[in-house]
């Protein structure tokens, strides 16, 4: 993995990211043995997006493996606001860190970096396109309380059109055998047609659509609720209508599994009651703390880090 650029889900191997995984797993267990792993080494994070985890966690994994960071938490503090390309931007941050997590609101940001870089580029959001390092911290959760990523019934609920992290989600585990999806969306939120012909369809993966999640939640392995994107809407109309399509409250949950596993990126804003957080199945809590962690093994291994293989 050294020195490879991680723009979406599909540029690691199952191989690499089983790997991944299991060092996540080391370091949690044992995160003073990591702390000099990335002494002496930079990260550079440029978000031009806000961020919260993605960008603290990346900052956290960084420094408790013993590297310092630098960066700009949105771009009127840097030279994008005087008119620089991102291109001259990544030719310059290049030359100051060892590697660089960027998010930008332009679907294809992240790729366009990848080739002026002779960093890797992480990509920590590209627009409503991907966000491959939410979907390790995904993977990671469900491994750990699953215990598998193969087999489950998953329902992604929510914005399956702008959200980036549902669209990386469905690439990554349509990679393993036996999982079957169910879309809920209102029409006007409908996951994009590419993640179903040219992901689902070729791998043979298994998909229904549903409107109402009271229908499916009784199926569900894995409930993957997410926040309607307002930031992508074109007209605050559409988002005022659509904002609270789904709001998952105790009673709902009455209808699932007992052990439903209950994921959302965050941040939420309506769609999961704050009932629900003292639920045993509710997991995205959990699912933050992993993220710094995966993270670490991701920067690790990706800065050349050959310690804890099989
Ligand atoms: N999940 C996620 O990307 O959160 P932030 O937008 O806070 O980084």
């Amino acid at each position: 993995m050294k020195g490879k650029h991680l723009i979406e889900p599909g540029d690691f191997s199952i191989e690499e990211l089983d790997d991944l995984f299991s060092l996540a797993e080391k370091i949690m267990e044992n995160p003073s043995a990591f702390t000099e792993v990335c002494r002496g080494k930079i990260l550079a994070t440029l978000f031009f997006e806000p961020s919260t985890r993605t960008r603290l966690s990346f900052e956290a994994a960084m420094l408790r493996l013993g590297g310092s960071t630098l960066g700009f938490a949105e771009p009127n503090a840097s030279s994008t606001a005087k008119g620089e390309s991102l291109a001259d931007t990544i030719r310059t941050v290049a030359a100051y860190s060892d590697i660089i997590a960027m998010r930008n609101p332009k679907e294809g940001a992240a790729l366009l970096a990848s080739q002026y870089s002779e960093k890797p580029i992480i990509n920590a959001g590209d627009g409503g396109h991907h966000h491959p390092t939410q979907t390790l911290t995904d993977l990671l959760t469900i491994r750990t309380i699953k215990g598998t990523t193969s087999g489950l019934t998953i329902g992604l609920c929510g914005d399956l059109k702008f959200g980036r992290t549902v669209h990386s989600l469905a690439k990554a585990m349509a990679r393993y055998p036996g999982n079957r999806f169910v879309l809920i969306s209102p029409p006007e939120l409908e996951i994009p047609d590419y993640i179903i012909n040219r992901v689902f369809k070729p791998a043979g993966v298994s998909f229904s659509r549903v409107q109402q999640m009271e229908e499916v939640l009784g199926d569900l392995d894995i409930l993957y609720m997410t926040r309607v994107q307002k930031e992508r809407f074109f007209n605050e109309q559409d988002y005022i209508r659509l904002k609270d399509s789904y709001i998952l409250t105790l009673d709902k949950l009455r209808l699932a599994k007992k052990d439903l596993c209950v994921l959302h990126p965050l941040p939420r804003v309506n769609e999961i009651a704050p009932e629900v957080d003292s639920d045993p199945r509710a997991a995205y809590f959990l699912q933050v703390q992993f993220g710094m962690f995966v993270r670490m093994a991701l920067i690790a291994r990706v800065l050349g880090y050959e310690g804890g293989k099989k």
